[in-house]
């Protein structure tokens, strides 16, 4: 839900969820109303910051709000097939049958329910969101389908609470740009991905000013290479076949610790 245009009703759906502005503590500010984060200093808060961010930065970039479930709808609008291509991006990734995939920030299910078809039943989605209320709509959804290889998973803003080691492919379709905590996130997805297993960046491209999504909803290439890597990530490739997005995929090179 980041059209540049959008209606007040649903613009109303969209909130920020309280526990996405950490408690700054006592930490000092600058003259330029700067903060260092009192958990993590690779992050910063500033006192001036986009309407549409939560005031946290993290390698020069601002945080985005977290889509509210309130807005759910936005996810299955028929219009998607059209500006985002799902089948173009699923055929993109090249999944096997019985692959093991973590789809993060999975809302209300639209990729992981085509996933799991292509996977088969010897394949697990795992479906990971932050809140309870887009697992209940995507088990509703899943129920109504009657597609039994797609688990829920309740995570946390630092921690998909994913088995180590247990992950072909992670999916993040138009999710990553709003984790509170990127840092904390990719390296327990690194934690969680199989040696050599990819991770995959859904983002809308900043490059293009021709794409009607608000800024911080949107990522650069060199963005996401930027805030990959620390991690034991090496990038494979830049997929460019969806008409809004790019898809930036890398993979995991060595075995690594969780973060807490
Ligand atoms: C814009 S929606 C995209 C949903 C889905 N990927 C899609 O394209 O249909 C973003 C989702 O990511 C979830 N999310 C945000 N931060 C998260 C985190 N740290 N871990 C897991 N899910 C998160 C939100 O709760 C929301 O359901």
């Amino acid at each position: 839900m980041h059209h540049q245009l959008i209606c007040p009703a649903i613009a109303a759906a969209f909130f920020a969820l309280g526990h996405c502005s950490p408690a700054l503590g006592q930490s000092a500010t600058n003259a330029k109303g700067v903060r260092a984060d009192p958990e993590n200093p690779r992050y910063t808060h500033r006192a001036q910051h986009s309407r549409d961010g939560i005031g946290k930065f993290y390698m020069g970039r601002e945080i985005a709000h977290v889509m509210g479930h309130l807005g759910a709808g936005w996810l299955e609008r028929p219009s998607r097939e059209v500006e985002e291509k799902p089948q173009t991006l699923i055929r993109s990734l090249k999944l096997k049958k019985g692959d093991n995939v973590a789809d993060i920030g999975v809302g209300t299910g639209y990729f992981a329910r085509r996933i799991a078809r292509v996977i088969g039943p010897k394949g697990t989605v795992y479906g990971v969101d932050i809140q309870p209320e887009m697992l209940e709509l995507l088990a509703q959804n899943l129920g109504k389908l009657g597609i039994k290889n797609v688990k829920g998973v309740l995570g946390t803003i630092r921690n998909p609470n994913l088995p180590a080691n247990s992950i072909d492919l992670t999916l993040m379709v138009d999710v990553y740009h709003e984790f509170s905590h990127p840092h904390e996130m990719l390296q327990n997805i690194c934690h969680a991905l199989k040696p050599g297993g990819r991770i995959a960046f859904v983002e809308y491209r900043m490059e293009d000013p021709n794409v009607p999504i608000k800024l911080l909803h949107k990522m650069s290439q060199l963005q996401v290479m930027k805030e990959a890597t620390p991690h034991p990530l090496e990038w494979v490739e830049t997929i460019s076949a969806l008409p809004r997005q790019h898809v930036i995929v890398f993979k995991k090179t060595v075995a690594t610790p969780a973060a807490k």
